[in-house]
């Protein structure tokens, strides 16, 4: 039933030692690449950070990302990019999903993830590209100088926030109430267990790796879909799932099986819900990198938000769960 934290396997921490090893620790030929590599980002660095507003792409480079977004994207995102089967690419919504980010995080998205039905073949060069024609339509201005597409000079270039902030978060007036319904075991083991494990698979299983479901007449429901959803549209929605529950842990009301209130006004249990919210994002970028070694890295923070909460709310000795001290 634990097994989702004994499978802290040991990729994870060879990842991590891998980590400590680029982070300049190491000798020999480690520290050479560190002075090169301190070097190349000193330069980067001495760009200033700019926004989409001051130019950042050109004409001529626009004309070619056109060319590949009417042959490759067009059919989804629509022929003016306002969305079809897909969300728009222009608009306060599109902008309000992305100006917390930079442009390497839209040029990766793209590059990693699209076309959604035949992705990972773009370069850089040409996700880029497509990038500045989205920006060309979306109506920023063109500069003298291409859009790079070298993560390092990317990173220090966003999108400015939306003119009109994009979905309200209030609730609907007179909207339905949902109340608590299941016992947190039941929310933990209906979603996180699962959605959890299936991040976790990943330390010993490469998502890229195409598996087909079993398809005997007798196998259950789970086996003969087991190829609806499967490698990294699997991981990046259990991700999404992780963060997604958070509500569900802050709903009042709900208990633990042995009946206590979840203790919804707890600072500390809303800081590990938080926690688990944050490690579910770090996990969605992380499989959205579609880099395998980037997900095991992510595993070490779900596993201890995990951990966090259950230390002070599950597995003491002499106090209840969801009790508190
Ligand atoms: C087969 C349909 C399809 C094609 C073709 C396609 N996309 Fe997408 N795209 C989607 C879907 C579905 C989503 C929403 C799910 C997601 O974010 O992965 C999406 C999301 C996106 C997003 C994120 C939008 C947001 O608001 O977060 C970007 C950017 C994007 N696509 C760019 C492109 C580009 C550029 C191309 C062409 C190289 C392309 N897409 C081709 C289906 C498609
Ligand atoms: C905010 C607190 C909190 C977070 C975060 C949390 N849990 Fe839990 N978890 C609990 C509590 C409390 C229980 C005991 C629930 C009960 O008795 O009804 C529990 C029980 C469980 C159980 C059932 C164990 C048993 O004894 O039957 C599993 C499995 C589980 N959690 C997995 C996870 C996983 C996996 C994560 C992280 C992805 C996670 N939990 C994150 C609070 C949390």
């Amino acid at each position: 039933m634990f097994s989702c934290f004994n499978r802290r396997g040991r990729r994870a921490e060879r990842a991590r030692s891998f980590a400590v090893l680029s982070a300049c620790g190491a000798p020999a030929t480690a520290l050479l690449f560190c002075a090169l590599a301190g070097s190349f980002s000193l330069a980067a660095y001495a760009q200033q950070p700019r926004t989409a507003k001051d130019g950042v792409y050109t004409d001529a480079q626009a004309k070619r990302g056109q060319t590949l977004y009417t042959d490759r994207c067009a059919q989804c995102h629509g022929a003016t990019l306002g969305g079809d089967i897909a969300p728009p690419l222009v608009g306060d919504d599109f902008i309000g999903d992305w100006n917390t980010q930079t442009l390497a995080d839209l040029v990766d998205k793209i590059k990693n993830t699209m076309p959604a039905d035949d992705p990972g073949k773009l370069t850089e060069r040409q996700s880029a590209d497509i990038v500045a024609y989205i920006l060309q339509v979306g109506k920023f201005p063109t500069g003298r100088a291409e859009l790079p597409s070298d993560a390092a000079a990317l990173k220090l270039i966003t999108l400015p926030a939306p003119a009109t902030p994009s979905r309200p978060a209030s609730a609907v007036a007179g909207a339905p109430s949902f109340p608590a319904f299941g016992s947190v075991n039941d929310v933990m083991g209906g979603i996180l267990f699962p959605s959890s494990n299936i991040i976790f698979d990943v330390q010993t299983k490469d998502p890229a790796k195409k598996v087909t479901g079993a398809s005997t007449s007798d196998s259950s429901l789970t086996d003969r879909f087991a190829d609806v959803y499967q490698g990294w549209m699997l991981v990046d929605i259990a991700a999404v799932a992780l963060v997604e529950s958070a509500p569900m842990l802050l709903t009042p009301g709900r208990r633990c099986e042995n009946g206590k209130p979840v203790p919804v006004d707890r600072p500390d249990w809303i800081k590990f819900t938080q926690g688990l919210v944050e490690a579910g994002r770090t996990a969605y970028k992380a499989s959205q990198s579609r880099n395998q070694d980037a997900v095991i890295e992510a595993t070490n923070e779900v596993a201890e938000s995990c951990l966090n909460c259950h230390r002070a709310y599950r597995d003491r000795r002499n106090i209840a769960r969801c009790e508190v001290q």
